[in-house]
């Protein structure tokens, strides 16, 4: 691979989030989270697992710095637990929580690994749940609060804000299909989590610009790396799986469902008119898409930094009339597939990232989550963990992300999902998605054979 197409600056990271990695969930004051409520509700995680322990991040976070150190990462997206910073959901900041966040971020700059941390990766405070949670609009007002206190004490240190991980995944795993928490299935009520979520986004932007780290850490010049606050949005791309006129408005719908829904209102001020259609139709559209006031539009609608995006797969869809919300389903998933059952697809990567820089924005793009899991053991004779399929899936994303950046494309960094193996929401500890093997009963880290090809990949880059 040739040196000279990246822009200066262009970031290698990986990510993880604070409920898959840190344990700890009762250390230090932490408040319960819904995701240790829906980890403690018999059937709904796989194996009853929880991230009780997890990946006891929160101790052995020094270890975990050193191994992206040995790994030559420029960057480490991470999350901050709501619960672990304000128990409630609300009040002032639990000054335990908020020393381990200052060490993690002491030592990622020591080491010279930019940190770019998310405010909202799903682990809601069961207090605000009890309370409606997201469904209710004064969960977005607490996160507005909690998001300038962190500002407050963090915004000086940390250069790159994610305000929320994926809206359409809470939204609709969370309360349509219940898949994850807090496991609620009401296809009215998930999309008005939508656009609160949305609301929460662009009410934690303003926070941020009105926070004193912010006017700190300004001055940023173009030839430096990004600074600032965007959101981090789900977008796999959706086609249809024939040229059959029907599947093709299907794919639309599904576009319009996935992707367009949050697009739309971030980047253009309203949301998308094909879509509320059929949501009417079936009877699950609010009022608060249906007629969103002005002030929320402008609100949702404001200018960010950079966007985020996770992409893993495409879905090829059809017309289905068995499924009453969309009319839409996908066909099953053309090998090779990961163990997740998502199909490797190297080229919606490409096709997403055009698409949002040709339609919506120029914002500086980045791609905040993509990897794989696969079936990785530890081999018993201590011989590498030889991930070969992963090396595949990462270096033919890695490729499409530079083609990308060849047609001009404004990609400032790609980040592996993940540093290392975690909990995996619904699926427990079952899959593996990370560059370092986790020994769940020991602890011990192991680099597979990805990670060595990841660092070699980083150096030849420099
Ligand atoms: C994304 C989540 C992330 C991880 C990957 C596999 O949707 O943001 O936490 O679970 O999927």
């Amino acid at each position: 691979m040739s040196h000279t197409t990246l822009p200066p600056g262009f970031l290698w990271g990986a990510a993880t989030s604070a409920y898959q990695i840190e344990g700890a969930t009762q250390a230090d004051g932490r408040g319960v989270s819904i995701w240790d409520t829906f980890c403690s509700t018999p059937g709904k995680v796989l194996g009853g697992h929880s991230g009780e322990q997890a990946c006891r991040h929160y101790f052995r976070y020094a270890e975990d710095v050193g191994i992206m150190r040995e790994l030559g990462l420029d960057s480490y997206r991470f999350s901050l637990a709501w619960p672990r910073l304000m128990p409630d959901g609300r009040g002032k900041l639990n000054s335990k929580g908020l020393d381990f966040y200052k060490r993690l971020v002491g030592l990622l700059l020591e080491s010279e690994i930019r940190p770019m941390a998310t405010l909202y990766h799903w682990d809601l405070p069961q207090a605000l749940q009890d309370k409606g949670g997201w469904a209710n609009i004064d969960t977005a007002k607490r996160f507005a609060d909690y998001c300038f206190a962190v500002f407050e004490e963090l915004a000086d240190v940390v250069p790159m804000w994610i305000t929320i991980n994926e809206p359409a995944v809470i939204a609709v795993l969370g309360h349509m299909s219940g898949e994850m928490a807090p496991g609620h299935r009401d296809a009215r009520e998930g999309l008005i989590v939508a656009h609160h979520l949305l609301l929460a986004h662009g009410m934690a932007v303003r926070a941020f610009r009105d926070s004193s780290g912010r006017k700190r850490a300004a001055g940023a010049d173009a030839s430096q790396p990004v600074k600032g606050i965007g959101i981090a949005l789900s977008i796999n791309h959706q086609e249809p799986a024939t040229d059959d006129a029907r599947d093709i408005s299907a794919a639309k719908r599904a576009d319009g469902f996935w992707n367009r829904l949050y697009l739309d209102p971030l980047f253009r001020g309203h949301y998308p008119e094909d879509i509320l259609e059929p949501l009417a139709q079936a009877g699950v559209l609010p009022d608060a898409l249906a007629k969103p006031r002005p002030e929320e539009m402008q609100m949702i609608g404001q200018e960010t930094d950079f966007l985020g995006i996770n992409y893993y797969t495409r879905n090829q869809v059809v017309w289905d009339p068995a499924d009453r919300l969309l009319n839409a389903s996908a066909v099953a998933p053309r090998p090779p597939v990961t163990a997740m059952g998502w199909e490797v697809y190297p080229e919606g990567l490409f096709k997403v990232l055009k698409r949002v820089s040709d339609d919506y924005t120029k914002i500086p793009l980045f791609i905040t989550e993509n990897g794989a899991a696969f079936d990785d053991s530890l081999p018993p004779d201590g011989a590498i963990i030889d991930d070969g399929s992963r090396i595949d899936y990462l270096s033919s994303h890695v490729s499409a992300a530079r083609r990308v950046c060849e047609c001009g494309v404004n990609l400032k960094g790609y980040y592996v999902w993940s540093l290392m193996d975690n909990f995996e929401w619904a699926q427990g500890y079952s899959k593996r998605f990370g560059l370092v093997h986790v020994d769940f009963q020991t602890q011990q880290r192991t680099l597979k054979r990805s990670a060595l090809w990841y660092r070699d990949f980083i150096t030849s880059q420099r």
